[in-house]
């Protein structure tokens, strides 16, 4: 019977609950999911491409048929390089239809063959992503529950320092703390 490989791809800066809850759905319906981190060539991502890759790998290890890679250029190029038949993308709500929509037409576009495979996360996850958790973890506010303990540590790893940085140079200026 044929076996289908299907690609994952996103930012993962960071990966939270919903990604890993959209690999679970996904690692049941296909026989093989490769989770593909883009290096991100236009914006300055929060985690190193290595940060999100290392974080990753670790977080789907319970998962036999999942695996992990990075991927630059365009989408539908690693698509062929890896045999992938399809691309899982989750929806959340009716506002990331229209880009996803796009998106999978213009892949389509590019490459006939590979088909777009929309999923739902699960409900609780419908209003997060990783532009929220950074944002609220770079401004001091609880991401308990919103991404794994691992991804929560590393958060606080990476931001501390500045936190600590601004106590010390708010101090040298004799300013109340
Ligand atoms: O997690 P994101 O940022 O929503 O993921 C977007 C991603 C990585 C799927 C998309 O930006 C992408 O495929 N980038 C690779 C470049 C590419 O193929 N662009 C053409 C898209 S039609």
């Amino acid at each position: 019977m044929k076996k289908v490989t299907a690609i994952y791809p996103g930012s993962f800066d960071p990966l939270t609950n919903g990604h890993l809850d959209l690999i679970e759905r996904g690692s049941k319906i296909f026989d093989r999911l490769i989770v593909a981190i883009l290096r991100n060539t236009e914006k300055t991502p929060l985690f190193s491409l290595a940060e999100r890759r290392d974080m990753m790998e670790a977080m789907t290890e319970p998962w036999k048929n999942v695996s992990v890679d990075t991927f630059e250029g365009l989408m539908v190029d690693y698509a062929v390089k890896v045999r992938a038949t399809a691309v899982l993308r989750g929806i959340r709500a009716i506002s990331d239809y229209e880009y996803e929509l796009q998106m999978a037409l213009m892949n389509r576009k590019l490459a006939p063959n590979l088909e777009t495979v929309f999923m739902m996360p699960a409900e609780a996850y419908s209003y997060l992503s990783s532009r929220l958790v950074r944002e609220i973890a770079q401004l001091g506010g609880a991401v308990k529950g919103l991404v794994p303990d691992l991804v929560q540590q590393r958060l606080r790893e990476k931001l501390e320092p500045a936190h600590r940085f601004e106590d010390v140079s708010t101090s040298r200026t004799g300013k109340k703390k």
